[in-house]
């Protein structure tokens, strides 16, 4: 969350329910950083707070979030009936617990976890948190064997690409990891097998491949790397565990790329995160993290807590949580069943794909990606164009209501900026159309008037 300034007696700015919203005996202004000391009308404090998010850009609209923004209706009625279960509370609301083991059974079984094992796993306040549950559990393991070979001490390390999503920095920082980031480069713009390997050595937890890269929804070559890690194995005895950090791809290539050889078929993969927020397409606060057996997480990091007369196992950086996004969840995998998903699915990726096409066609762009992935894609300026960057575009959509963000490209390839579009559930090809159009007029008019939006400071993009 962010974190806020909240300095005492700096709240002299009022909030003025003049002229609009007066109703009898009503007037004036209310304190805006402040409580009040009597309060409002339900209608009123609703209509200040309502006018206030107006602000906010259109959900919708906002093509820079992988987050779902459009559910059906019935999935989000159910969410209301859930709003208020404490999902903690697995006495008082066991079956919302049931809800979130039969998802668990589900996912795991969708990431082809091997029939005969023990696979476990819960769900989390989206990816983040799984990500974090995930890299605990392979510093865990990495103390543990250390600790069996006699051989403590070592300051651990995790092995990953550039292109990670700020979790993994937070995670490493958090808990005293060195993040070991492959560069990327011209034309690579996420981990290679080679790239990982080399930097293992004994201290390394673990090496996260992602499933979607955040930056141009590309897949990473887990298969690749963890042949390249079964070699380091034979060659140097490093026994080095994958977890695949699958936030957008775990519920796009199960469906859309059977082949792909990226989940618990490859027996080095020991934890897979997703977030049911994004692909999974649930509204905001649900992720899922799987372990391939019960040795792949220590346990050590599990809580048990008493649930019906008995105990639950659980493991988990937060406690209260709504318990909507479980049952939405469940909802979604059964309405959609693996047929629905994958029509849902393919649908966004033509989608993309399409898009992703004629924008290339549009003159001045060349692709990053091409939506084939994830459904999401990256596009920069070629290089002979001059007078505007990616940065004037994107604000000159913003005044069409579209939010595409642009963004450098993750150390080594910062100086290429591009512009990224990611195509969800509801983003029709009719929308797809209109933002085609609105983009081409912004880029004419750019090249008449030139750039009209001054260089970010930030060289950071975290969605
Ligand atoms: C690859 C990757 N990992 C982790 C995350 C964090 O996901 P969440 O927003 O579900 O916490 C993201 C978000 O975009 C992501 O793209």
């Amino acid at each position: 969350m962010a974190i806020h300034e909240a300095r005492p007696g700096e709240g002299a700015h009022a909030l003025s329910l003049l002229p609009q919203f007066t109703r009898p005996g009503e007037t004036g202004e209310v304190p805006r950083d402040r409580i009040p000391e009597t309060g409002l009308p339900p209608d009123t404090a609703y209509q200040i707070v309502h006018d206030e998010l107006l602000l906010d850009g259109n959900a919708r609209l906002n093509l820079a979030s992988f987050v779902t923004t459009w559910m059906e209706p019935q999935a989000r009625r159910l969410m209301d009936e859930c709003v208020d279960k404490n999902f903690i509370d697995r006495d008082e609301y066991p079956q919302t617990t049931e809800l979130e083991r039969r998802c668990v059974r589900m996912i795991a079984d969708l990431w082809s976890a091997p029939a005969d094992g023990k696979p476990i796993g819960c769900s989390t306040t989206g990816s983040s948190e799984a990500c974090m549950l995930g890299g605990l559990a392979l510093l865990r393991r990495w103390r543990e064997r250390r600790r069996g070979e006699g051989r403590e001490g070592g300051r651990p390390n995790l092995v990953m690409g550039a292109n990670v999503q700020v979790c993994w920095e937070k995670f490493c920082r958090y808990w005293d990891v060195e993040p070991r980031k492959v560069p990327l480069g011209p034309g690579r713009t996420h981990l290679t097998a080679e790239g990982a390997v080399e930097h293992c050595d004994e201290n390394t937890i673990g090496v996260v491949a992602i499933m979607g890269s955040t930056f141009d929804g590309s897949y990473e070559p887990v298969a690749e790397i963890a042949a390249a890690l079964d070699r380091l194995q034979e060659e140097r005895g490093l026994d080095v565990p994958i977890h695949v950090d699958a936030a957008s791809g775990g519920f796009i290539a199960p469906f859309l790329d059977p082949d792909v050889a990226w989940d618990f078929r490859v027996p080095r993969v020991q934890s897979i995160n997703s977030s049911g927020h994004k692909y999974g397409l649930v509204y905001p606060g649900i992720g899922w993290i799987i372990w391939r057996d019960r040795e792949a997480l220590p346990k050590e990091l599990i809580f048990d807590v008493d649930y019906l007369g008995g105990e639950m196992p659980t493991f988990a950086l937060t406690f209260s949580r709504p318990g909507g996004q479980v049952a939405a969840q469940y909802y979604n995998l059964l309405r959609l069943g693996r047929e629905g998903y994958r029509r849902v699915q393919q649908a966004c990726r033509d989608t993309a794909k399409w898009l992703a096409s004629r924008i290339a066609g549009l003159g001045p762009f060349e692709l990053v990606s091409d939506g084939s992935a994830v459904p999401a894609f990256a596009f920069r300026l070629r290089d002979d164009v001059r007078g505007y960057t990616v940065f004037d575009i994107s604000a000159g959509l913003r005044m069409r209501g579209w939010i595409v963000p642009a963004y450098p490209m993750p150390p080594r390839l910062e100086d290429v900026a591009v512009l990224r579009i990611v195509v969800r559930n509801g983003f029709s090809r009719d929308l797809a159309s209109q933002l085609l159009a609105d983009l081409e007029r912004v880029v004419r008019s750019l090249e008449r008037t030139g750039r009209s939006y001054p260089e970010p400071q930030a060289i950071g993009f975290h969605h």
